[in-house]
């Protein structure tokens, strides 16, 4: 996976406060994981791990329902698709094996990281631009 750290990339704004500070709190969990990845996952606790599935379970939730709330009040009409991505994502992070995690944590944590950024690339650089791009005709 080529080199990509979790700072925030203001072209990922979307104008959209809320939307906008969540994806900024997803992407620091998204450095979470990548700090205790350059340390080798030296000394990382159970604890810690737990926290970051936490964070992660969480933000699918209240994020991905933030998310759709939005694009119904604006009449999105691609939210069929981008709600089954949602989905998609939000049943991997659910799936996650907190005992395999513990396990192994650079295996997993490395896995992980390579879903958040593939997530980064394909869903947020993509799909919800296109969110903007709609939104942004509909004020214009
Ligand atoms: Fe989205």
């Amino acid at each position: 996976m080529f080199d990509f750290n979790f700072n925030w990339d203001g072209r990922l704004t979307l104008g959209i406060e809320q939307i906008d500070s969540q994806h900024q709190a997803f992407f620091q969990i998204g450095r979470h994981i990548e700090q205790i990845l350059l340390i080798q996952c030296i000394g990382v606790t159970e604890q810690e791990l737990m926290n970051i599935l936490y964070d992660l379970r969480e933000y699918v939730t209240y994020h991905f329902y933030d998310e759709e709330t939005f694009m119904k009040t604006i009449h999105y009409p691609h939210i069929v698709q981008h709600i089954a991505e949602h989905e998609s994502f939000k049943n991997y992070i659910n799936s996650i094996d907190y005992t395999a995690l513990c396990a192994s944590p650079y295996k997993e944590l490395t896995h992980l990281r390579n879903a958040i950024v593939e997530w980064v690339f394909e869903h947020m650089v993509k799909q919800d631009k296109d969110i903007e791009a709609y939104y942004q005709r509909l004020s214009s």
